[in-house]
């Protein structure tokens, strides 16, 4: 059974754009087009088993990670669509070395850029478990009418305009925040349209969910040990210990942390001393949309969102989630005496 009146994408974006009377419909019309390319990812997330589209590609991004087919078909279809958009002017992908200026007319006249990992939990695609594609929206800093440039690419997530998610779960939702807040959006597969679900998300200020790579323990530092200790510590007026809940899909954890609380981390470690995600396809976008829903995203040292991005594929660690869990993680991980 439905509930209530059906609110599409669409409809919303407008209306929310109405509220500025400044606004030319550019960024509804941006999002119209990224939520068409995750429709047709969709399509073929959900017939993968079915058809010849798991496993690996037999290829390595420039990260040296193997793609798989599914990476590869879902980079070409947000390529695909963003050329043919009004809106989009370039765009710059995990899975690409570069970022690509589109040349042609109408979009060396458009005032975004947007950058996206095509497909996030690569490793979950072939155990079908929740993936996503994530997706950051700029608006460009180089001159318009002429084709973008690397700069429009390399800003800080303080700069964003707009980010979200596309989350092939046990449903399909687009999750996108602005300025204004978080709102998620489920695909109502009969129409073929996403229909506001989840209204004004809100991220709790506190959770009962730590989540990371707990096998790579031995790598991390004294203080996150610690903090890792505390987290399963028996102490049953705070509510611990936590439970631990770890996907492998930054999407899918954090999917879970908005909405039920929680931290998520991809911490420093002794061989990976930036973690391992990356600032402008995964932290970025993240942190933007937890801080809009009133959670905080941060390196360990600073605010994600300030870190000034040098290239296009740099990686940072990250701590993420409910306020009051982040501030505490990042306390005893970062006490000076511990790091
Ligand atoms: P991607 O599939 O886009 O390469 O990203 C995978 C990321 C992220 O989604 C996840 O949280 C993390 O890698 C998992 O890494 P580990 O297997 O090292 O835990
Ligand atoms: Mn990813
Ligand atoms: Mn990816």
């Amino acid at each position: 059974m439905l509930k209530g009146q059906l609110i599409t994408l669409d409809e919303f974006t407008i209306q929310e754009t109405r509220k500025f009377p400044q606004a030319t419909g550019e960024l509804s019309s941006l999002l119209r087009d990224i939520a068409l390319a995750g429709k047709l990812i969709n399509k073929q997330v959900r017939k993968a088993g079915l058809s010849d589209i798991l496993g690996a590609q037999g290829t390595s991004n420039i990260q040296g990670e193997e793609q798989m087919k599914l990476d590869v078909l879902a980079d070409e279809t947000l390529i695909h669509v963003l050329k043919n958009s009004t809106d989009c002017a370039g765009i710059a992908s995990e899975e690409n070395d570069d970022h690509v200026c589109f040349e042609d007319t109408v979009s060396t006249n458009s005032k975004y850029v947007v950058l996206f990992d095509p497909l996030d939990g690569s490793s979950n695609i072939d155990v079908n478990a929740s993936i996503g594609t994530i997706f950051s929206i700029y608006r460009r800093v180089s001159p318009i009418g002429q084709p973008c440039t690397i700069e429009d690419f390399l800003q800080p997530g303080n700069k964003l305009m707009a980010a979200g998610y596309i989350i092939y779960g046990s449903s399909t939702m687009m999750v996108y925040a602005t300025k204004l807040g978080v709102n998620g959006f489920t695909l109502e597969p009969s129409i073929g349209e996403f229909c506001l679900s989840h209204p004004n998300m809100k991220c709790p200020e506190n959770g009962k969910i730590y989540s990371l790579n707990q096998g790579n323990t031995v790598k991390y530092s004294a203080g996150l040990k610690a903090y890792l200790e505390y987290c399963m510590e028996s102490n049953k007026a705070e509510g611990r210990p936590y439970s631990h809940r770890y996907i492998g899909s930054m999407v899918g954890d954090l999917h879970r942390t908005l909405i039920k609380g929680g931290i998520f981390m991809y911490p420093a470690d002794s061989s990976s001393p930036n973690g391992k995600l990356r600032l402008q396809y995964e932290c970025n976008p993240m942190t933007f949309i937890v801080q809009a829903a009133g959670g905080t995203g941060s390196t360990g040292t600073m605010d994600v969102l300030d870190v000034q991005p040098t290239e296009l594929h740099q990686r940072v660690p990250i701590y993420i989630g409910s306020k009051n869990m982040v501030a505490k993680a990042i306390a005893m991980a970062h006490a000076p005496e511990t790091v």
